[in-house]
């Protein structure tokens, strides 16, 4: 250990949870006294936020190895982007999985459970602190359902054993983690920009200050905004792939076929309601909306045979494809129709995400103003979560602060070690 990495306090075998929409990660304190990433799956510090319930075994799968299972075919239920429920009274809906009646809160305790064993067989003694990281707003202008989203989180690490709890901002999580690599002082813009939020923070940091027991006056502004990838996926799919099933589409008397179950099937935690008996029913009788038929078949297809994940992941991973070549890419959606593609550009990436890009960068910019710095920008801006990777999201950031660097940091880790620091 050098000098510049001092020792945790105080702060022995407690766990950080980073429970995120897409991603989640954990970390401890180690007895020698540093904040270190606990691997999840395999080497893997990240794993998707993902269960999946296998009705052909009645067992449980989490992460990579859930989405594998549904990706392969197997029979069950996948649930993903469960934070998104958080605050939100679906949280309390009852589903029957594998011949039991649960909601959704229970899943998400389940999730955490898994962190936890996962957690102990690591540390060798099973964790009871723990700092949970939490999004700026888990709602947006609702500060009531924001508590109540908190409180649900706090209750499902109770139901899994912890005994101390309690919870940090991830951008504030994330700029804690960054400091250690600083040499001198700096004021900093947090990005975090993950799958179900954006949230931004000034802060000052600077080995000096990393000491100071009480950080409060070190944090100048803190913004969220709850935009993330889950959102530009939804985009993405009701610009490139849902009119290839009807979105957009005019049937007979000259109307629009009802758009209700485009943006649904489009929107990760709203996939799985679109295959109980009503809604499917529902979707059947569009038919007579269509002048061509043939594109209610693919609806029909994707409803049947439960693509609506695959199609998700698929336009996910398109979008990570194209920001990362700056090219076109394909969808290949031949599992809906023999020879179905779509082509995804980097013109299609810019426009569909324009007005979302937008609001994001005003969240920033409505921090940076919060924090009255005296030059009006900050000295660098530090990028964390998936999302930060994206690269129309880069430019819209660099348009709006222009000179300011942009510095790539831990996309998916940084913010569990960050809760850890923050107990220190
Ligand atoms: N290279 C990339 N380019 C663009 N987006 C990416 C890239 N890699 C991952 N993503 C997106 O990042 C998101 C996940 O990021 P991350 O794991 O930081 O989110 P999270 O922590 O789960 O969410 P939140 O913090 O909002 O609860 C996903 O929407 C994913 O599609
Ligand atoms: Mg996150």
């Amino acid at each position: 250990m050098t000098a510049s990495t001092p020792k945790l306090q105080n702060a022995d075998g407690i766990l950080g949870i980073d429970f995120g929409t897409s991603n989640s990660a954990i970390a401890w304190a180690t007895p020698q006294g540093t904040a270190q990433p606990i691997p999840l799956e395999g080497d893997a510090l990240a794993m998707p936020t993902a269960v999946f319930y296998n009705a052909e075994e009645g067992s449980t799968h989490f992460g990579r190895e859930a989405v594998t299972h549904y990706l392969e075919g197997t029979e069950g239920r996948l649930m993903r982007s469960l934070k998104t429920l958080l605050g939100s009274p679906l949280l309390m809906e009852t589903t029957v999985i594998n011949n039991q009646l649960v909601n959704f809160s229970d899943i998400i305790t389940t999730y955490l459970a898994e962190l936890r064993k996962r957690a102990t067989q690591h540390m060798g003694t099973a964790p009871t602190r723990v700092v949970m990281g939490r999004p700026v707003h888990f709602v947006d202008d609702d500060a009531e359902r924001d508590a109540q989203a908190e409180s649900s989180l706090r209750q499902a690490a109770e139901a899994v054993g912890f005994k101390d709890i309690s919870f940090q901002f991830e951008p504030i999580a994330a700029a804690l983690d960054y400091e250690r690599r600083l040499t001198r002082e700096t004021t900093v813009l947090v990005a975090d920009i993950g799958g179900g939020t954006s949230d931004f923070t000034v802060v000052r940091l600077g080995p000096a200050l990393m000491h100071k027991t009480n950080r409060a006056d070190d944090v100048l502004g803190t913004t969220g905004v709850h935009i993330g990838g889950t959102d530009f996926d939804q985009k993405l799919s009701l610009g490139q792939v849902m009119p290839l099933l009807g979105y957009g589409h005019f049937g007979p008397d000259s109307r629009e076929v009802p758009n209700r179950v485009f943006f649904d099937l489009s929107t990760w935690h709203l996939i799985n309601w679109q295959y109980q008996p009503k809604a499917m029913a529902q979707a059947r009788a569009l038919q007579t909306n269509y002048t061509d038929v043939r594109l209610h078949d693919r609806l029909m297809r994707v409803l049947t045979e439960r693509y609506g994940h695959h199609l998700a992941h698929d336009v996910e991973q398109a979008k990570i494809r194209c920001s990362q070549t700056d090219g076109d890419t394909r969808i290949d959606l031949s599992y809906v129709e023999t020879n179905l593609t779509s082509t995804l550009g980097s013109t299609g990436l810019h426009t569909h995400l324009a007005h979302l890009l937008a609001n994001t960068v005003a969240c920033a910019r409505d921090c940076v103003q919060r924090a009255g710095l005296t030059n009006g920008k900050p000295d660098a801006i530090y990028l964390t979560g998936g999302s930060s990777a994206l690269r129309t999201f880069q430019e819209a950031l660099q348009a709006e602060f222009a000179g300011v660097p942009l510095v790539e940091g831990d996309l998916f880790g940084g913010v569990a070690s960050g809760l850890v620091y923050s107990r220190s």
